[in-house]
C-alpha cells in the first residue's frame, strides 16, 4: 500500500500560519486560484492533459513565499511545475506571477503535499524540490520532518528513472538526517553537491546566511 495514502492523521510537517491577504491579493487569489489550482483530492492525474503538452514535471514541496518557484519557472519555461504549499500568501504571490507572466506551465495545490501525492502517478516526475524544509529540531518534534522514510519512499515511487530529489537545507543536523533517511532508500543514489548557481536565494536561505549558516544541497537520482 502507498505509505502516504494510509489514512491520516500522519504527522503534519508544517506549522499552520494565519496571515491574511491584502484586499488586492485577496481579489487576485479569488480570481486566479480556481484557474491554476489542482484539487488536493481526486483521480490520478495525467500531466500531459493538465499542462496540455508533454514536458518534464517538477514537484516543489513547501515553496513558502514563492520566490524560488517563481524564479525557476521564469528561467525554465520548458519545465512544468506543481507547487504545493499551505501558506495562502505564498500561493497568492505565485498566482500573481503566473498571470503576469502569461504562464501555462505552473499549477498550485494549497494543501499538505502528502495529501496530494496519491494523485501523482508512479514514475511521472522529473524532479522533487524540498528547499529549506521546516527543521523540527526538538526531539519530540522530529517525527514531523518532511524528510522521513515513508515520504522519501512515496516520492521515489513517483520519480521517473533519472529523476532527481533535491533537498537544500542550512541546518547541518537536517542535512545529516536526510543523508541517513535517503541511505535507506536503495532506489536513490547521490549526496551533497556544491550549491548550484542556478538555485535562487530565497528569504529563508538569506536569513540563514545572515545568521552564519551555510546551505547544503543534497542531490539524489532515481535508479532504474
Ligand atoms: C522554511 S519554509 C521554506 C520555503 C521555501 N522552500 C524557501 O526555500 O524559501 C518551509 C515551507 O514548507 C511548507 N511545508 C511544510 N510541509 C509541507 C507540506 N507537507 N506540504 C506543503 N507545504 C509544506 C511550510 O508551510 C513552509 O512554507
Amino acid at each position: 500500500m502507498d505509505p502516504v495514502s494510509s489514512p491520516p492523521p500522519y504527522a503534519r510537517s508544517f506549522r499552520p500560519r494565519r496571515r491574511g491577504l491584502s484586499p488586492e491579493r485577496a481579489a487576485i487569489y479569488r480570481r486566479l486560484a480556481p484557474r491554476w489550482s489542482l484539487d488536493v483530492e481526486g483521480p490520478l492525474l495525467d500531466f500531459e492533459q493538465v499542462f496540455g503538452r508533454a514536458a518534464p514535471v517538477v514537484f516543489d514541496i513547501g515553496f513558502g513565499g514563492g520566490e524560488g518557484l517563481i524564479d525557476m519557472a521564469e528561467a525554465r519555461l520548458e519545465e512544468c511545475v506543481i507547487g504545493v504549499e499551505i501558506h495562502t500568501p505564498g500561493v497568492a504571490k505565485v498566482l500573481d506571477a503566473v498571470e503576469a507572466g502569461g504562464w501555462n506551465h505552473v499549477r498550485l495545490v494549497e494543501a499538505d503535499a502528502l495529501d496530494f501525492l496519491p494523485r501523482v502517478p508512479f514514475g511521472s516526475l522529473a524532479g522533487v524540490r524540498i528547499w529549506f524544509p521546516d527543521p523540527w529540531l526538538k526531539n519530540k518534534q522530529q517525527h514531523r520532518r518532511l524528510v522521513r522514510p515513508q515520504v522519501v519512499a512515496a516520492l521515489t515511487d513517483r520519480l521517473r528513472v533519472g529523476g532527481v530529489l533535491h533537498v537544500a537545507t542550512d541546518i547541518d543536523e537536517y542535512a545529516r538526517h536526510t543523508e541517513k533517511v535517503v541511505a535507506g532508500e536503495e532506489r536513490l543514489q547521490g549526496g551533497a553537491i556544491p550549491r548550484p548557481e542556478w538555485r535562487p536565494v530565497t528569504r529563508f536561505e538569506r536569513r540563514g546566511l545572515a545568521a552564519g549558516r551555510t546551505p547544503t544541497d543534497l542531490w539524489y537520482e532515481r535508479l532504474p
